[in-house]
């Protein structure tokens, strides 16, 4: 028996409806998609086509593992940000769309006039795929800006995904990658402070609180890396480790940008208050009119 490729995609947009599947019909389409390395237009030109039997046992298929709530993007690879491809495995968080309001911020810190004359050294901590750091030296060098980028993760598989995705970009010069636990590999510079003073720190750290991991989404909860997710207790672990530290790998006007959680913009000026090193903090919002990033500057008096 033939079906149409409409008619498999109703089945399989129903299929995922009834597994609680936010995007059912797009999902649906992008699994063929990619199933037959075609685009979207395609489909919409060939949706009244014969499908034979091979054809749609092998849709079929990839319907079940997305049912089963593995995520779209573990499924077919690529996940877009920033207007850029970056490949994702299970190795690595998805990037957000709320973490382009942290990229597009620190491209207007690092295209600012003070900051425009200098080569620029930025640190991306915790980098999983690289999206911050790759869209950063993608639109740096686009500009015609000079900046040495260098970009962290305590996941040696996360780095591998990373340095793809650097070279993915054409940004594979521009990117250097170190493995370590936050800013382990800077440490053991001069008086304390670190081998490299940066102009712009950013991270994007885990920031869920252990205690609600089992409440987030299924496919967040059984697919995305736990190291990616769990900040500890009150979700602050990482933001209370970075902020004792960075002031170390800082320059005198560098700049420190942190995403944070839609309730976590209250608590981070305090932390940063208590380490006596820095200015006043900013809480920016994303699209969505919600917290999501915290700009902390050096104290203008840090010697
Ligand atoms: C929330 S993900 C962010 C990934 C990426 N920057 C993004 O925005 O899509 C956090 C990342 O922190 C890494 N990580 C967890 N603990 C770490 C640590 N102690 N030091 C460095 N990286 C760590 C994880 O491997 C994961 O890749």
């Amino acid at each position: 028996m033939y079906l149409l490729l409409k008619d498999i995609l109703n089945m399989a947009e129903a299929r995922f409806s009834m597994e609680g599947c936010l995007t059912p019909r797009l999902d649906a389409e992008i699994l063929f998609c990619h199933m037959l390395g075609r685009d979207r237009t395609w489909l919409i030109l060939h949706y009244g086509d014969d499908l034979d039997d091979r054809t749609c046992e092998e849709y079929f298929k990839l319907v079940d593992i997305r049912a089963g709530g593995m995520p779209l993007q573990y499924i077919t690879g690529s996940q877009e940000f920033m207007g850029l491809t970056f490949h994702v495995n299970e190795s690595v968080l998805i990037p957000r769309q709320d973490t382009e309001t942290l990229v597009e911020k620190a491209l207007i810190i690092l295209n600012e006039e003070k900051t425009a004359a200098k080569n620029l050294r930025v640190l991306d901590l915790c980098c999983g795929s690289g999206a911050i750091a790759v869209s950063l030296a993608y639109y740096l060098k686009k500009s015609g800006r000079k900046a040495a980028i260098t970009a962290t993760d305590i996941s040696h598989e996360a780095l591998k995904i990373a340095e793809e995705n650097a070279m993915i970009n054409g940004v594979a010069k521009q990117v250097c990658f170190a493995e370590g636990d936050l800013f382990e590999p800077f440490r053991k510079g001069r008086k304390g402070r670190g081998r490299v003073q940066f102009n712009l720190i950013v991270c994007n750290p885990p920031y869920i609180p252990t205690g609600t991991l089992d409440s987030l989404m299924r496919e967040v909860r059984e697919h995305e890396p736990l190291n990616a997710l769990d900040g500890g207790a009150d979700g602050m672990d990482f933001y209370r480790r970075i902020l004792k530290e960075a002031h170390l790998h800082l320059a005198k006007d560098g700049v420190l940008l942190l995403e944070i959680g839609y309730d976590q913009g209250k608590w981070i000026p305090l932390l940063a208050e208590e380490e006596r090193v820095y200015g006043d903090t900013e809480i920016l919002k994303d699209l969505s009119g919600r917290d999501r990033v915290a700009l902390v500057r050096m104290a203008a008096d840090r010697d």
